[in-house]
């Protein structure tokens, strides 16, 4: 860019001009100066309408206890009382909590926590990638790793998927040797998709990885095999990260708990960037009775993997194609018009998402109750000529 470019404003790719004229009384619009790479970005998120059957941001469907709401309204009453302080900002009796949840002979010192795992994610870029520094990922996957990517100023690559969803080892290892990227990204069971990744192509990546390997395992407890989890190869690999989150095995969107496990260097490094007292007390202390719980909770998975199961044998039965699964959604298809499909269901009060390779819609796994809603929603609009 020269200098003439620089200064000629927002309409030729500059800094955009601090006022713009909006007609009327004279009156002049302040123009926020967003940063260009941001500029016509649209707030990340799916449409969100009220309807009766939400199957489209893979919750669980399933809403806490009573006893699990007085456990939570009893920890929450407890830390009221104490709200004038800020939180333990090292969130050590919470991490303990997590590193016991995980097993693997993990340790307080080897387990991060924040809000949510997107800002794990966050964390991880603002501390391994960044301005100059590259992340690969193989798409489709979860898109809010480009978009975090792009936040934090990483540059992103997307290396693709196999047709069939998986990643072939050999060309997994060959991008990451011909692009050498800070971060590698590797979705374990994938979001859109449910594959789940061989423990062997993950250590491959690792092995091949002059940088951080990041293993989002957000919905390792709905997989067929649980014992492939990456946590396994932590004692291998000091620069591997398993993220994980609570807001789907655990029921426990609302609270915004991420966290991930990792070589204690890595953690140090993440105390970096984090902002002081980034995770509430309320967050902590909710967590933990989550975490007291979770015998209460876990059970819920189970069933969600039955109701998985038997939804992808339904929808084959259908003459449609569901991708095997190993997460709390399945990507069903190919359907001519998806949005068509998408917008057919919506109008019956069923709402998916419109995610994925096209002519692909995401179905997350609801209760049975919503599970015959979808199904009896869709042979109607099968019936009626599929889109
Ligand atoms: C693969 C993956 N990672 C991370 C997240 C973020 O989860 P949360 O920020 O709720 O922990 C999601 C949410 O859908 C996801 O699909």
């Amino acid at each position: 860019m020269t200098t003439g470019q620089a200064m000629s404003g927002g309409a030729r790719g500059g800094r955009p001009p601090r006022q713009a004229p909006t007609g009327g009384a004279g009156l002049l619009r302040q123009v926020p100066p967003l940063r260009e790479d941001l500029a016509g970005r649209e707030p990340y998120g799916s449409p969100l309408p009220e309807v009766a059957v939400r199957l489209n941001v893979n919750e669980n469907p399933y809403a806490p206890s009573p006893a699990l709401v007085r456990a939570v309204t009893d920890a929450v009453t407890s830390v009221a009382a104490t709200l004038n302080r800020y939180p333990d900002r090292d969130a050590a009796g919470l991490r303990d909590d997590l590193a016991a949840y995980l097993g693997h002979g993990l340790t307080r010192d080897q387990v991060w926590a924040a809000n949510g795992s997107n800002e794990i994610i966050q964390q991880l870029l603002q501390a391994f990638g960044g301005p100059g520094r590259t992340a690969l990922g193989f798409e489709p996957s979860y898109s809010m790793h480009p978009l975090i990517a792009q936040t934090t100023g990483t540059r992103w690559v997307g290396a693709a998927r196999d047709a069939g969803f998986g990643l072939d080892p050999g060309r997994a290892v060959t991008a990451v040797r011909e692009l050498q990227p800070d971060v590698v990204f590797l979705t374990s069971p994938n979001n859109p998709t449910g594959t789940a990744l061989p423990l062997a192509t993950i250590e491959e990546v690792c092995a091949a990885a002059p940088g951080m390997v990041v293993v989002d395992e957000a919905y390792a407890e709905f997989a067929r095999d649980r014992s492939g989890t990456a946590l396994s190869l932590l004692p291998r690999y000091q620069r591997l990260v398993v993220a994980r989150t609570m807001s789907k095995a655990f029921a426990l969107a609302g609270a915004r708990l991420g966290y991930l496990a990792a070589a204690p260097e890595v953690v140090r490094a993440l105390q970096i960037v984090r902002l002081p007292y980034h995770l509430s007390a309320i967050t902590q202390a909710v967590a933990r009775v989550a975490l007291a719980h979770a015998d209460e909770l876990l059970p819920t998975v189970a069933v969600l993997r039955a109701e998985r199961d038997t939804f992808i044998g339904w929808v084959r039965s259908r003459g449609l194609a569901a991708a095997d699964s190993d997460a709390n959604f399945v990507l069903i298809g190919e359907f001519g018009d998806r949005h068509a499909v998408w917008q057919d269901l919506l109008d019956r009060g069923v709402l998916v998402r419109e995610v994925g390779p096209p002519g692909w819609l995401r179905v997350s796994i609801g209760t049975t109750e919503e599970m015959a809603a979808f199904r009896a929603a869709l042979d109607e609009v099968l019936s009626e000529g599929t889109p």
